[in-house]
């Protein structure tokens, strides 16, 4: 069995870690993964699916970060919006065909937690600042979630870890190095181990038994919010699509 895990640090760190413990192929992408790549960038995201090997079953996404400033990056997209969202659907997309028809999809994220504040027409446009920067990235992580179950024969889950004791708070972007530091605190006082986290994407990733969704700590199953439509996610699905065909030329 070989496992795609996205993020080499955090959580993904201890997925993989997880996963290879159990004595499977496990391949990080990530600034220091197995393949390198610069996730906020979809060019690096596009040459990094282009860069991995062989067939896999199962990938399972949990690069990314916290930020409150909206911030181009050189590709002239918001880097929170590439990082959190447009890479993950870019490289789900490219590696589908190399995905087993009994693989699995895990998607790392804040599953069902946060408001639809995400404007379509603007999707990539660095604009806004405070929560909602990274909290549309995490909605769009429940709409791609639909949109990948819809589209593919593929078990695709969406989870809410609880809190970690990761560097998601040390390293947020925009926010006072103060105010970062006394969440870092909060976080390695009452985060949970990121080996303990790591159980259920990893579970996720190789149980057939378990169907897709939403799930939080401890594989319990959430219940996907009415916003979280076919609808919004169809139109979500088109807007990447465009903005990434627009981004590869
Ligand atoms: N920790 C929590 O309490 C918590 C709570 C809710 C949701 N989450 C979600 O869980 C996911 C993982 O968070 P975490 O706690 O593991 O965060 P973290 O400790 O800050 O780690 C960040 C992860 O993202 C990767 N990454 C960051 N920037 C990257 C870039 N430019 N290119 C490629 N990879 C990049 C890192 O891998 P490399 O070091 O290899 O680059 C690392 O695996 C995130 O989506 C986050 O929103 C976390």
């Amino acid at each position: 069995m070989t496992i795609l895990v996205t993020g080499s640090t955090g959580i993904g760190g201890a997925v993989a870690a997880a996963l290879r413990g159990r004595g499977l192929d496990v391949l990080t992408v990530g600034r220091a993964g197995d393949v390198r790549a610069d996730l906020s960038l979809l060019a690096d995201t596009a040459r990094a699916a282009a860069a991995v090997p062989g067939p896999l079953d199962a990938i399972v996404c949990c690069a990314g970060g916290l930020s409150t400033v909206a911030e181009p990056t050189a590709e002239g997209l918001d880097r929170a919006m590439v990082l959190n969202h447009l890479s993950r659907h870019m490289l789900v997309g490219r590696l589908l065909p190399r995905l087993a028809p009994a693989g699995r999809i895990v998607l790392v994220a804040n599953a069902g937690k946060y408001r639809d504040t995400l404007d379509l027409s603007r999707l990539g446009e660095p604009v806004g600042r405070g929560l909602a920067v990274s909290g549309r990235t995490q909605f769009a992580n429940d709409l791609l979630a639909v949109a990948l179950a819809a589209r593919t024969p593929h078990a695709v889950s969406c989870v809410f870890p609880g809190l970690v004791a990761t560097g998601v708070f040390r390293d947020a972007r925009g926010v006072p190095g103060a105010v970062r530091s006394v969440a870092a605190a909060v976080q390695r006082r009452f985060g949970a181990d990121p080996a303990v986290a790591a159980a259920t994407p990893a579970r996720l990733a190789t149980d057939a038994s378990l169907p897709g969704g939403f799930y939080g700590p401890g594989c319990r199953r959430l219940r996907v919010p009415a916003r979280v439509s076919a609808a919004r996610a169809d139109a979500l699905w088109a807007a990447s699509e465009q903005l990434i065909g627009r981004a590869a030329g």
